[in-house]
C-alpha cells in the first residue's frame, strides 16, 4: 500500500480565508434561471416563482456571493430591459436563445435576499459602455432624487440594492465575446468606466476582466496591458479556469489543482509587477469568478453546432454537464487550490450553480437533486473558515502530460477557534493511500468527523447522480481514522476527496494572577519603611 505524510504547520499562517471564495455564478443561459432557480408553478415555488427545492439545495451547498447576469449573456444585455412593467422579449445572441426578461435586476435581488447570498453585478462592455454601466449603478445604488433612482423606487425597491461588488465586463479577451476587445481597447474602455462608476459611489468594488483561461493566446500580455491601464481603478482582476479530462489523462485531469496554482501565481506576479512599476500602494486581489470541470470539448462538438444553427427557443437546455466521481474530487480539488491561495485570491465563484455545469440540477415540474460535485463544494464551505496553514506533504510523484510530475497527495489545512479542518485528495486511480500527519504544535484534538467522495460500492470513478438515482454518490465516513498522540492515521481510498474536522480544545482559561506575597514592612523607628 503506498504510503504519505502530512505535516501541519501550526505557526505559519498562510491568509485568512475570505467569505468570498464560497461564491457562485447564475447566467441567463440555458436552464439556470428560468426551471433553475425560478419557476412560477412548480410545486415548490413561492408566491415569487422561485423554486423552494433550489433555494433549500442553494442554502446547503453555503454559496455566499453570486456573479449575475452573465457571462457572455452581459455582453449583448440591455439591463433596462429587465426592470420596470415593460419586458421586451430579446434575442440572446451569445447563447443563440430568447430572452423574456420576466425575471431581472429586482426579481434577482429578491432571491438573493432570500437566499442569503451577496450580489456581484457585471455591467455590458461589449455593446455598451461607461454611460450604461454608470446608469445601471446609479439604479442600483443612489438612494433617491435623481431620475434612475426614482425609476427603481416607482419599481418597487425604496432602498437602494446596495450591491458592492461590479464586473467591468465579461471575458473580453475571447473572440467568441460579443464586442471582444483588445487589451488596450478593454483597458482603456475598464479603466475609464471604473472610474465614473467610483465617482458615482466610491463604496463599491471593481473587478476587471483578466484571461478566459491559461492557454489563451493573450494570457500574461493581456494582463499586463489592461494592468497598466486600470491599475489605479481597480480592486480585483478576474480569471476564468475550466478543466476537463480529455483523451483518457486522468493524471494530468486529477492534477488540475496544480495547474490553478500555477495559473494563479502567474496573475499574482504580473500584479506585483504592475503595482510595483507604477509605486501604487494598494492590494488588486484576483478573482476567480469562473471555475469548474467542464466539458467544453463535448459542447463544441455535440451541443454547439445544432443549438448554434437551430431554431430561437426559450431556456434551451445547455451544457447541462452530469459529473462523475471523478470530477467530484477535482471541484473539491480545486477548491483547495483556491484555499491555499488565499492570500492572492480575493474570491471565487463555482462556474455555476443551477442546471448549466452545475452542483444543483432540476427539472422542470420536477425534483431538483445534488450533483457529485456538489459534496466536496458543501462539505468545504462548511467547515474550511478561518485560517489556512502552511502544511507539507511527502508522497509520491505521479507523472503528468500537462503538470510533469506531482504529488500523489494533495493537501489543505485551515484552522479556526473550534477545529482543524484537513481537506485530503488521493490521486491513485487505485491504490489506498496510508496517510500519516504529524499534528505538533496543534495542541489537544479530538476526531469529530471524517468523510470522503470516492467510487460507490458496485459503481466506479465515472458513477452519476441522476433524476432516478440521485443519491447515488454521497459522502461515506472514512472507516479506521486513528488519533495518538500528535498523529493521525487514516487511509484514503483510490482516487477521493477527504475532510477530516479536529476539534480543538479551547485555550485553557488564563490561571489567576498569584496573590502578592505578604510583605512585611518594617517601620523603623524614623516612620520609613525599611
Ligand atoms: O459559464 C459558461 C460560460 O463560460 C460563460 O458565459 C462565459 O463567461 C464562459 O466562457
Amino acid at each position: 500500500m503506498a504510503k504519505a505524510h502530512l505535516r501541519v504547520h501550526a505557526d505559519e499562517n498562510v491568509a485568512v480565508v475570505s467569505d468570498r471564495l464560497f461564491g457562485s455564478f447564475v447566467e441567463h443561459m440555458g436552464r439556470a434561471v428560468y426551471t433553475g432557480i425560478f419557476e412560477p408553478g412548480h410545486p415548490t415555488a413561492d408566491s415569487r416563482g422561485f423554486r423552494g427545492d433550489v433555494l433549500e439545495l442553494v442554502r446547503e451547498l453555503g454559496a455566499t456571493v453570486i456573479r449575475y447576469p452573465g457571462g457572455n449573456f452581459v455582453s449583448g444585455f440591455r439591463w433596462e430591459d429587465s426592470v420596470g412593467p415593460d419586458r421586451p422579449v430579446r434575442l440572446d445572441v451569445a447563447w443563440h436563445s430568447v430572452e423574456t426578461n420576466v425575471v431581472g435586476l429586482h426579481e434577482f435581488a429578491d432571491w438573493a435576499d432570500t437566499a442569503g447570498v451577496e450580489i456581484m453585478q457585471a455591467v455590458n462592455l461589449g455593446t455598451r459602455g461607461i454611460e450604461d454601466a454608470a446608469a445601471l449603478l446609479e439604479y442600483s445604488n443612489h438612494p433617491t432624487g435623481t431620475a434612475l433612482s426614482d425609476e427603481r423606487r416607482a419599481n418597487g425597491r425604496e432602498k437602494p440594492f446596495g450591491i458592492t461588488l461590479w464586473c467591468l465586463g465579461n471575458e473580453m479577451d475571447g473572440p467568441w465575446q460579443i464586442g471582444h476587445k483588445t487589451a488596450v481597447e478593454y483597458g482603456r474602455l475598464a479603466a475609464e468606466t471604473g472610474r465614473v462608476m467610483k465617482w458615482i459611489d466610491p463604496s463599491i468594488e471593481l473587478v476587471a476582466a483578466g484571461s478566459s483561461n491559461a492557454d489563451m493566446p493573450t494570457f500574461g500580455s493581456w494582463e499586463r496591458t489592461v494592468l497598466e491601464l486600470s491599475a489605479d481603478v481597480i480592486d480585483h482582476v478576474s480569471l476564468h479556469a475550466y478543466y476537463e479530462e480529455t483523451g483518457g489523462d486522468a493524471a494530468s485531469f486529477l492534477a488540475s489543482g496544480v495547474g490553478l496554482d500555477r495559473y494563479i501565481s502567474a496573475v499574482a506576479a504580473i500584479i506585483d509587477e504592475t503595482l510595483d512599476a507604477q509605486g501604487l500602494d494598494k492590494t488588486i486581489g484576483i478573482s476567480v469568478d469562473e471555475w469548474n470541470v467542464w466539458y467544453q470539448s463535448r459542447f463544441n462538438d455535440v451541443d454547439k453546432p445544432p443549438l448554434f444553427e437551430g431554431e430561437w427557443n426559450e431556456h434551451p437546455r445547455i451544457i447541462e454537464d452530469e459529473y462523475s466521481v471523478t470530477d467530484a474530487v477535482v471541484v473539491g480539488s480545486l477548491l483547495m487550490s483556491l484555499l491555499r491561495n488565499a492570500d492572492r485570491v480575493s474570491m471565487a465563484n463555482l462556474a455555476q450553480l443551477v442546471n448549466v455545469i452545475a452542483p444543483i440540477r432540476s427539472e422542470p415540474g420536477g425534483p431538483a437533486w445534488r450533483q457529485t460535485t456538489f459534496h466536496p463544494f458543501a462539505l468545504t464551505a462548511a467547515a474550511a473558515r478561518g485560517t489556512v496553514l502552511r502544511s507539507t506533504v511527502e508522497s509520491r510523484a505521479i507523472d503528468t502530460p500537462l503538470y510533469g510530475p506531482v504529488d500523489e497527495l494533495d493537501a489543505v489545512v485551515v484552522l479556526n477557534d473550534a477545529e482543524l479542518v484537513l481537506l485530503l485528495v488521493n490521486r491513485s486511480l487505485d491504490e489506498q493511500l496510508e496517510l500519516d500527519v504529524d499534528l505538533a504544535g496543534c495542541g489537544a484534538l479530538k476526531v469529530v468527523s471524517a468523510v470522503s467522495v470516492h467510487a460507490p460500492a458496485g459503481g466506479s470513478r465515472f458513477s452519476t447522480n441522476t433524476e432516478s438515482h440521485p443519491d447515488a454518490v454521497v459522502p461515506v465516513a472514512l472507516e479506521a481514522v486513528g488519533l495518538a498522540g500528535d498523529t493521525l492515521a487514516l487511509a484514503l481510498p483510490p482516487l477521493s476527496w477527504s475532510i477530516v474536522r479536529l476539534a480543538v480544545a479551547p485555550e485553557p482559561a488564563p490561571a489567576p494572577a498569584p496573590a502578592p506575597a505578604e510583605t512585611t514592612t518594617t517601620i523603623d523607628s524614623e516612620g520609613a519603611a525599611a
